[in-house]
């Protein structure tokens, strides 16, 4: 019988050498080193530490080695891979600090800069439609005329035949600054431009007054103290109901749409003679609605129509407080509510929006009417 044989030499394999197992740990090192960013580190460790590595191979060719070998190699493969996962863990907190370092300077917000951005807000829609009237008349040959909202009495009053004993000119109605013999009041209607203006230009006058007029009302869904109305006036030669009529039909076509036309409902104002109001016709409905239970309006609960203002022919008595020849000249009025006809073309059902001044309903309204 043999003796066992305990002089066995098994050839050291090239991947278990020392010296190459030191080469291929000073790779490693050298290049867990040299990654600057953490996926060129994810790249040296596949290279240095997956099961395709120079250690991996290492440590399976423990495996061939005969028991008394096992350990030694071993311990070295071991302390190889461990030196090798020690310095990858140190690089990647190195370079994850770098990079937490380089967000926090990169990604930096100055909580002390001060902020230059005013917000842009918008335009209140009672101003835009005031000016896309006026616009509208200018393009048709209008003046644009502006007056004083503390209006003597004169003006808001009596030179617009509204005599003493009117009840609009009553406590009820009218804001007296100081007291009511004072003779000055907020003006209660765009009205008193009408005399302005003539005493101002000679005939022939063709203008429109938008402005904000007061009236001792309570704030509620339909009435405001303080409102806005657009006057019209002409005087020239020769005006009649038809020149008004066929005026306050562009008027509402203008703003309402191709084809609405108005509608005169006898009435009486001091200051014109003969007088009317003027209603809309419908721009929802368009009339469709009347006797149509079928098909019920909101805008105009069903009845075709919608009051608009006032109007009618310049009395001539207001001509002639003017100083102009009534048999010379002759002249037409209207007066319409901005708010109303905002109202109308916007579907606004409570007066109060046009008031509050909240700017998250302006805004809806752009910069535009
Ligand atoms: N001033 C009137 C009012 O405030 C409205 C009005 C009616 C104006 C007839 C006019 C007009 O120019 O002709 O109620």
């Amino acid at each position: 019988m043999s003796a066992p044989n305990k002089n066995f030499d098994p050839v050291m394999p090239a991947a278990l050498d020392p010296a190459n197992l030191q080469a291929n740990v000073d790779a490693a090192l050298a290049a867990i080193a040299g990654a600057e960013d953490l996926a060129t580190l994810k790249q040296v460790r596949l290279d240095h530490t997956s099961d395709r590595s120079p250690l991996a191979l290492a440590n399976r060719e423990i495996g061939a080695l005969p028991p008394s070998a096992k350990a030694d190699a071993g311990k070295a493969v071991g302390a190889a891979r461990g030196r090798v996962n020690q310095a990858l863990k140190a690089r990647e907190a190195e370079l994850k600090e770098a990079e937490r370092e380089r967000i926090l300077t990169a990604e930096r917000v100055d909580v002390t800069m001060v902020n230059d951005r005013e917000p842009v807000g918008a335009r209140h829609p009672i101003h835009s439609i005031s000016e896309h009237i006026a616009d509208a008349f200018v393009s048709i040959g209008y003046g644009v005329v502006e007056g004083p909202e503390l209006e003597s009495e004169w003006f808001n009053f009596d030179a617009l035949n509204i005599n003493r004993d009117h009840p609009a000119r009553t406590m009820q109605d009218t804001f007296f600054v100081g007291s009511a013999d004072s003779g000055a009041v907020l003006r209660t209607h765009t009205s008193p431009l009408q005399i302005r203006t003539l005493l101002d230009q000679a005939p022939p006058v063709y203008v429109v007054c938008p402005g904000r007029v007061y009236r001792t009302d309570e704030l509620d869904a339909t009435h405001t103290p303080v409102f806005h109305q657009v006057e019209g006036l002409a005087v020239d030669k020769g005006l009649s109901m038809v020149d008004l009529k066929s005026t306050l039909d562009w008027f509402a076509a203008t703003m309402f749409g191709e084809g609405i036309v108005t509608r005169l409902r006898p009435s009486y104002f001091p200051f014109t003679e003969p007088s009317a109001e003027v209603d809309l016709e419908c721009f929802a409905c368009r009339g469709e609605s009347v006797g149509n239970p079928d098909r019920p309006c909101r805008t105009c609960s069903s009845e075709g129509w919608i009051e608009w203002g006032g109007c009618g022919m310049v009395n001539p008595r207001v001509l002639q407080s003017c100083g102009i020849d009534p048999d010379e000249y002759t002249g037409f009025a209207f007066g319409m509510g901005i708010e109303r006809t905002l109202m109308f073309r916007h579907g606004i059902t409570d007066m109060r929006d046009l008031v509050e001044g909240d700017v998250r309903f302006t805004t809806a309204f752009g910069m535009d009417s």
